[in-house]
């Protein structure tokens, strides 16, 4: 009887420690990887909008989706929850990747989202992967937009479609999205955002010298700008 009490006490004080470590570890991530606040905060409700808008546009719910700059995972998150998609989340913090991961754990999506480091101007992802690549908020932070833009192109498959920009979601409830746009407007005036630049006119027209010949981008009330991309399907396809 003393010996079972013993043991039991043992597993529990294991089981404790081991989840005290754990809750540590997340925090410290957390820590290292501020946006997480944002992402899981003001911006929770954008995830889920975002990911129903891309799946009624396109209607890509198979296959494979890269989320590049995809962060601690949540835009990979709420599409994996409505489609059958496999998503790889690319990001260049190894924060964000670890945390993205551990989160995916949680969520009991393990094994349908994997998140790796990498930097999407040079991606180490093969040609033709992709049927869907989705990006928001990263691209305004590549220092060569262009080289982004062509890797993403490129690990494309003949067919897919590249959703890549920032915004809140044309379809978010505007009693949400409203304040959100007024916020962010706010942020960018007062010049908290760091190290952003817009996407332009011009990275268009280089884009589509450079061979991404179905372009297009369109504008979210307030604010937003994505562009549509498409990779032509092959003749025998
Ligand atoms: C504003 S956060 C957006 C995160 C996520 N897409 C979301 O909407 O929740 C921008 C993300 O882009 C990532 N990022 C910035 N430059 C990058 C690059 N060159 N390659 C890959 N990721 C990059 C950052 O590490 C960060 O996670």
């Amino acid at each position: 009887m003393r010996f079972r009490h013993t043991l039991l006490c043992a597993v529990v004080l294991v089981v404790a420690t081991y989840s005290q470590a754990q809750d540590a570890y997340k925090a410290s991530l957390i820590a290292k990887y501020p946006f997480y606040k944002t992402a899981t905060g003001r911006f929770a409700p954008v995830y889920p909008a975002l990911a129903e808008q891309i799946v009624a546009d396109f209607g890509i719910t198979q296959g494979i989706c890269v989320d590049v700059g995809g962060g601690c995972g949540s835009l990979a998150i709420a599409l994996t929850k409505i489609t059958d998609l496999q998503v790889c989340v690319l990001d260049i913090d190894p924060w964000a990747v670890r945390l993205c991961n551990l989160l995916v754990d949680e969520a009991g999506l393990t094994g349908r989202i994997i998140a790796v480091e990498g930097d999407a101007q040079a991606m180490y992802l093969r040609d033709d992967l992709a049927d869907l690549v989705v990006s928001r908020g990263s691209i305004f932070f590549w220092p060569d937009q262009l080289a982004g833009l062509m890797e993403c192109y490129r690990i494309l498959k003949p067919g897919g479609v590249a959703y890549i920009g920032g915004g809140f979601s044309r379809i978010l409830d505007p009693q949400i999205r409203t304040p959100l746009a007024k916020w962010k407007q706010q942020a960018a005036k007062e010049g908290r955002i760091q190290g952003w630049r817009p996407i332009t006119e011009e990275l268009i027209q280089q884009a589509r010298q450079a061979g991404i010949t179905d372009i297009r981008m369109e504008r979210e009330p307030l604010v937003g700008w994505w562009l549509t991309i498409r990779k032509p399907a092959r003749a025998d396809n």
